[in-house]
């Protein structure tokens, strides 16, 4: 549900239930790439289109109250793509912030960045801040942009932070648990998705989230990013909404 009973919820399409929604969904936005070849575009313009469905699947989120959308927009492998597509992506990521921050924080949306940030472009890493500080108090959507993630990486920093608070004293490492690990991946303040979605077909995790994870139930389907629309995502909430989740209980 929406973290803040003021901001308005509008009616889900039929058959979907109020009560069964899932809080957080992640999603996987893959097959930009194959879309463009398939329309013989450049790679690029799929990107391109892609911003078209991300833009849609958050307004409708954020219409239907679900409380964050955590997405999968560059990973720390991503930085082997040809140098052309990745300064095309992160000159996309620049121009597309400058372009809806506005309207982000006209719908109360709360956008974060996940991920290492530091080998960012210094622009995009001045937008991002502004981004995140001039948002950090709305109370409607968590809109989570995984950038430079890598979910080993994260995991392994959350083992640096904690070892090194133990060595300074700061935290016994037999009291380490749960709740203690996930404050220091970059989720800390977020619950774990209840849903990721995959687009393109391909059943992998591809490093998103390992943590996180744990519980979700996984929607694949083959549509392509960029054609990813309200039908697409309606059908993996009512996929969702057809599981039995058993959290390993019986
Ligand atoms: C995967 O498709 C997609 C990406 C690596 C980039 C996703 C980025 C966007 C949709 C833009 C998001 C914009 C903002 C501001 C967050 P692919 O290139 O791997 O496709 P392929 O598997 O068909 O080659």
């Amino acid at each position: 549900m929406s973290t803040d009973d003021s901001i308005k919820v509008s009616p889900l399409p039929k058959g979907l239930n109020r009560l069964r929604m899932p809080d957080h969904i992640a999603v996987i936005m893959d097959g930009n790439g194959r879309w463009a070849k398939a329309k013989g575009l450049p790679r690029t313009m799929g990107h391109t289109a892609g911003v078209e469905s991300l833009k849609n699947t958050l307004n409708l989120c954020s219409k239907w109250g679900i409380g964050a959308l955590t997405v999968y927009a560059f990973s720390t492998e991503n930085w082997s793509r040809p140098s052309d597509e990745v300064n095309f992506l992160m000159t996309l990521f620049e121009s597309v912030l400058k372009r809806e921050l506005n309207s982000l924080k006209l719908k109360e949306v709360k956008i974060n960045f996940l991920g290492d940030l530091d080998p960012l472009p210094i622009a995009l890493k001045d937008l991002i801040n502004e981004s995140v500080e001039s948002t950090a108090k709305n109370k409607g959507i968590h809109f989570n942009v995984c950038t430079n993630y890598g979910g080993r990486r994260e995991l392994v920093l959350a083992a640096q932070k904690l070892a090194e608070r133990s060595v300074k004293g700061e935290l016994d490492p037999s009291l380490i648990d749960e709740n203690i690990f996930a404050s220091e991946l970059f989720t800390a303040s977020e619950t774990d998705p209840d849903l990721l979605i995959r687009t393109s077909g391909e059943k992998r995790i591809s490093n998103f989230l390992l943590w996180q994870l744990a519980y979700a139930e996984i929607h694949v389907t083959d549509v392509l990013w960029p054609d990813f629309n309200a039908d697409a995502l309606i059908k993996a909430l009512l996929d969702y909404q057809s599981r039995r989740r058993r959290f390993g209980g019986v």
